[in-house]
């Protein structure tokens, strides 16, 4: 065993599959690359998130209080990217990574039809937000599109570098 630096453990335990998050704040929608996730509940489902005060959604995600999770496949990792290194501060992403908005049904920020997967949530627990930019969310409805027959998802190494969901196994298991 060699020593590694403490800045690159987050590397080996980045969960993925890389999302997009988007918000809409009084008209302006906006979206976001995100890799920090997890489960915390099977149902309902809810996902403990970092949104960095930094990013410009913090501030949409904070006072809306929703958002949808957005599922890319590794065809459009060069615009996960690209999102994930601008801010809605000053680009309409939407517009420059030609991606198409559909109305939620539950929320007001939208969906991404590009995408594979579509999670309308609501901000149910900000009591880590402060201390470490740590969002609890509540999936209230869930999309998919079936013309995704197989879709390989990414999952971020670090510094735009992503492994590609591989080979599927299946090994007997009484766990969920
Ligand atoms: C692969 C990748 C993963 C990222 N994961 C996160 C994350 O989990 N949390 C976060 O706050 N920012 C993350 N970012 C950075 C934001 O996407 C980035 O700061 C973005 O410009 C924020 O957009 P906004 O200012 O429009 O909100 C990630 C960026 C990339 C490229």
């Amino acid at each position: 065993m060699k020593a590694l630096p403490l800045g690159e453990v987050y590397q080996l335990l980045e969960p993925g599959p890389v999302v997009l998050l988007t918000t809409s704040r009084q008209g302006h929608r906006n979206v976001m690359t995100m890799s920090w996730h997890m489960m915390v509940e099977f149902t309902p489902p809810l996902v403990a998130c970092v949104v960095s005060v930094a990013d410009f959604s913090h501030a949409a995600l904070r006072a809306t209080k929703e958002c949808v999770i957005a599922i890319p496949d590794v065809e459009l990792a060069h615009k996960v990217v690209g999102i994930g290194n601008c801010s809605g501060a000053d680009t309409d992403k939407f517009a420059a990574f030609e991606l198409t908005p559909l109305p939620a049904e539950a929320v007001a920020a939208p969906l991404i039809a590009e995408c594979f997967a579509n999670l309308e949530c609501k901000v149910v627990n900000t009591r880590l937000v402060k201390s470490h930019n740590l969002f609890i969310l509540e999936v209230v409805k869930a999309w998919r599109d079936p013309a995704h027959k197989a879709p390989k998802t990414i999952h971020h190494q670090g510094f735009g570098r992503f492994v590609v969901d591989g080979d599927i196994i299946q090994v007997p298991s009484r766990m969920p």
